[in-house]
């Protein structure tokens, strides 16, 4: 499967941004992984829909949007109108309404993921994986950028995309905390197709940091 990269601008500089993002477009990344925190779901608060509005009509970038927030459901809408072209969102925070999000999502004609945290089986997500255009497997605890990459998620990318294969499916496996250049290509073996990066790709030289994730 084609490897796709999805720099997250949690890390990015906010008072150049928007020069930032340019460059990631020049870089061969084709995504824009964007981490909406609410305090609630996680600890922290990142940033909402006016950041999103404002950068939209300065790239063609796919929007990412990964919402870690209560239910979603509320908000999806919202984020469609300002400019998402992907909502994934939590498993844990939507419970039983996680059915209704999704269709929600695609109804307002955006692609639609799901994710999970290190804690929650993968065996959670087999009742949507119809449904969904991406699994997001967390290979952290969501809420901070910068954190080290869990071992143990190496084994739960690979379930994922074992159950994918189980039903015929070839729907987009990602990844999301502390992947660097040197674990990626275990990741990639392991069945993820999507890769986020934040403190890998905006340290540094942005253009060479998505180049070596690229491989
Ligand atoms: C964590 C966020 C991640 C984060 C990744 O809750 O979902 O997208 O920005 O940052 P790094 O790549 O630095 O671990
Ligand atoms: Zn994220």
């Amino acid at each position: 499967m084609k490897t796709i990269i999805s720099p997250s601008i949690l890390a990015a500089d906010f008072n150049i941004l928007g020069q930032q993002i340019q460059e990631i477009e020049k870089s061969g990344a084709e995504y824009l992984h964007i981490d909406v925190m609410d305090g609630v779901f996680v600890p922290s608060i990142s940033f909402g829909m006016p950041v999103i509005a404002s950068i939209r009509p300065g790239t063609k970038l796919f929007f990412d949007v990964h919402l870690m927030i209560v239910e979603p459901v509320r908000y999806v809408e919202t984020f469609a109108q300002c400019g998402a072209d992907m909502i994934t969102f939590h498993l844990e925070a939507a419970g039983e309404r996680t059915a209704e999000t999704i269709d929600r999502i695609h109804a307002l004609g955006c692609k639609a993921g799901i994710s999970i945290k290190p804690g929650t089986p993968v065996a959670a997500l087999e009742p949507y994986i119809k449904q969904v255009d991406m699994i997001l497997v967390m290979t952290v605890e969501p809420g901070f950028g910068g954190q080290k990459y869990i071992g143990t998620s190496t084994e739960k990318i690979r379930e994922t995309r074992r159950l994918l294969e189980q039903y015929g499916l070839q729907t987009d496996v990602q990844v999301d905390g502390g992947i660097t250049a040197e674990n990626v290509a275990a990741v990639k073996e392991a069945g993820a197709n999507v890769i986020v990066a934040g403190s890998a790709v905006f340290r540094g030289n942005i253009g060479e940091n998505v180049k070596r994730l690229l491989g």
